[in-house]
């Protein structure tokens, strides 16, 4: 697997100290919302799942973990095809929702996923991804939280994928040109 990694890009340290961060961001701005008020952190797979697992030991408040699924590559693909294909929408009503996604790229899933939740009548929607490509649709999509900002390129590690290798590479890094 090493070898198919040109270079790191955000090292293994890095990374835990920034999610520690977006933690204690997310905890403080909570610490707003109402006592009873129900909390349920959505979290998109596959591309979240090490990062939402990191991320909630830094979230000490009640709340519920509810997984969702969305799709756009197809194989051994960089670029998404279209729209993001969508599992079932968990229950939100009432809900403050905490939406987390590995990356924001086209901005496709994110807006799609969160305006579906929308019509489910959740109390509020925030979200949060561990990075946001520099592109304009990406920073036209509304996420209060954001761990890194990196330039337009494939990534792989930390959860992320390419044709569903290197989810389990620690750090995040470039991969080779084939
Ligand atoms: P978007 O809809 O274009 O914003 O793409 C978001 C989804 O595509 C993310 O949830 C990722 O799963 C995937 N994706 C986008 N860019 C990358 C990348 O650089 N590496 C791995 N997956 C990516
Ligand atoms: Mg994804």
């Amino acid at each position: 697997m090493k070898r198919d990694i040109e270079r790191i890009l955000i090292a293994r340290g890095s990374i835990a100290d920034r999610v520690r961060a977006l933690g204690e961001s997310i905890t403080s701005r909570l610490e707003d919302v109402e006592e009873d008020q129900e909390i349920v952190l959505v979290a998109v797979m596959t591309g979240s799942i090490i990062f939402v697992a990191d991320l909630v030991r830094h979230l000490p408040m009640k709340l519920r973990i509810q997984l969702m699924t969305a799709s756009s590559y197809v194989g051994k693909s960089t670029k998404s095809n279209g729209d993001p294909m969508l599992g079932k929408l968990p229950d939100v009503k009432g809900k403050y929702v905490l939406l987390v996604d590995d990356i924001l790229d086209s901005g496709k899933t994110l807006t799609r996923i969160r305006n579906e939740l929308q019509t489910l009548e959740p109390m509020l929607i925030e979200s949060c991804v561990l990075l946001r490509k520099k592109i304009d649709s990406a920073k036209c999509v509304p996420c209060e939280y954001v761990g890194f900002e990196i330039e337009d390129e494939f990534v792989v590690g930390y959860g992320l994928d390419y044709d569903g290798f290197y989810r389990n590479f620690p750090d995040i890094g470039v991969i080779c040109p084939e």
